[in-house]
């Protein structure tokens, strides 16, 4: 795949020094096609979305819509309206938090994560719950590592306003079984949150299929952009939102002490939006369907696999979250016994292997796991084999000269 899209990708010949990519669960790297559909706004379609009457403003407005019906079909979502376009995953989910939890979430009333999740798809809920007088429940990890959704007792039940659920976990590459979680929760009534910030590239969404009342993905982990995002909102939860951002764009009525606002999705998207960074949101999704999301997935799956046997080969050497084959997407964290994860990736660093190492904004899962931390290699469409090769032998060489120490 990497010969396929070789040409695509500048960084590879453009970045300092060979290099061997692997934080993409962080940021990936971007294709020609975003750089340019984006740069090309800014060249030749640069005016105020929504606010001018001119030509260039109309083309401006054009593309931004075009762009969300494009994202919106990408995501299999009935209406582009639900649709709201915001700077991350981050973002979306406290918007939804913000927006819809606060009014929706009474005293007593529960909402419950994973221990899976990035602190996006925590904090926000923590801080609603402790608003609105609500609980916070854990899904623990079973007996797998994998979240026991059978074992959390009341998930379903009468006080359960909201799951809130990542699709895939940045740490551990798990896939939670989203789907079936929502048509459970579907059934009793409780809204269901999917967090697809590591779904998006490698994953084919599908928020018909999933039957969920949100979902939140940034375009920059799917080769788009950095600093925009979206919220698929399906319309019954969009009616129950109220607006959390007030300002210019979304308002119909100004009155010196009541104001209306204009429908959604403007409704949600005060202040002058992103036009570039949709556009080169939208060109993220043409990338990924024209190599398609299914053999992007497999291809980084193949490479995860091939990585744990690699590593696993490594005396001193602990990987986290499934062991067997095609149990995990593209993430593989792990750490080196008496090593601490940052000194590992500072000497892989240094080989020219881009890994990350930290708590990976998962303090509650890493609690969980008796750590600080671990260094993560996750992939993409331009890794290979070689990069399996040279992150295995950066881990050989941080062993050998840290341990002997
Ligand atoms: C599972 C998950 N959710 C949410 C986020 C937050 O994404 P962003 O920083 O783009 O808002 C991340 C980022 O790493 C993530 O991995």
């Amino acid at each position: 795949m990497r010969r396929q899209v070789q040409e695509d990708f500048p960084f590879l010949r453009e970045a300092a020094g060979p290099l061997r990519y692997l934080d993409n669960a962080a940021t990936t790297q971007k294709p020609l096609q975003v750089i340019e559909a984006f740069s090309r706004c800014y060249r030749a379609a640069c005016a105020p979305v929504h606010r001018g009457l001119y030509p260039l403003a109309a083309r401006a407005t054009a593309d931004y819509e075009a762009a969300r019906r494009r994202l919106a079909q990408f995501i299999g979502a009935p209406r582009a309206e639900e649709v709201i376009f915001t700077r991350s995953a981050t973002d979306s989910i406290n918007l939804v938090a913000c927006a819809w939890a606060r009014r929706q979430l009474r005293p007593g009333d529960r909402v419950w994560v994973t221990r899976l999740e990035h602190h996006s798809n925590f904090l926000p809920w923590q801080k609603i719950c402790r608003e609105r007088g609500a609980e916070l429940r854990i899904i623990e990890l079973g007996r797998d590592g994998r979240p026991d959704f059978d074992a959390a007792s009341e998930l379903y039940g009468a006080r359960t306003r909201l799951i809130a659920i990542s699709q895939v976990s940045n740490v551990l590459g798990i896939v939670n079984p989203v789907q079936q979680v929502a048509g459970r929760a579907r059934a009793r009534g409780i809204a269901v949150l999917v967090d697809a910030a590591q779904a998006a590239a490698h994953e084919r969404i599908d928020v018909g299929a999933l039957d969920c009342d949100f979902l939140a993905f940034s375009a920059h982990k799917m080769y788009g952009p950095s600093g925009i995002g979206l919220l698929y909102a399906a319309a019954p939860r969009l009616a129950e939102m109220e607006p959390f951002i007030v300002g210019g764009g979304m308002v119909d009525e100004v009155g010196e002490s009541e104001s209306t606002w204009v429908p959604a999705p403007a409704r949600f998207e005060a202040g002058s939006p992103d036009a570039a960074g949709a556009v080169g949101f939208a060109a993220a999704a043409d990338y990924l369907d024209a190599i398609g999301v299914g053999a992007l997935g497999a291809h980084v799956r193949a490479l995860a696999d091939r990585a744990m046997r690699c590593l696993s080969e490594i005396s001193e050497v602990e990987i986290y979250g499934p062991s067997q084959e095609g149990q995990r997407a593209g993430i593989v964290s792990f750490n080196v016994k008496g090593l601490h994860p940052h000194d590992v990736a500072q000497v892989a660093g240094e080989e020219g292997v881009a890994l990350r190492a930290g708590h990976h904004c998962c303090q509650p899962l890493m609690k969980h796991l008796g750590i600080s931390g671990t260094v993560r290699a996750s992939f993409a469409v331009y890794n290979d084999e070689s990069d399996i090769e040279a992150l295995c032998a950066a881990v050989r060489r941080a062993r050998r000269l840290l341990l002997s120490e």
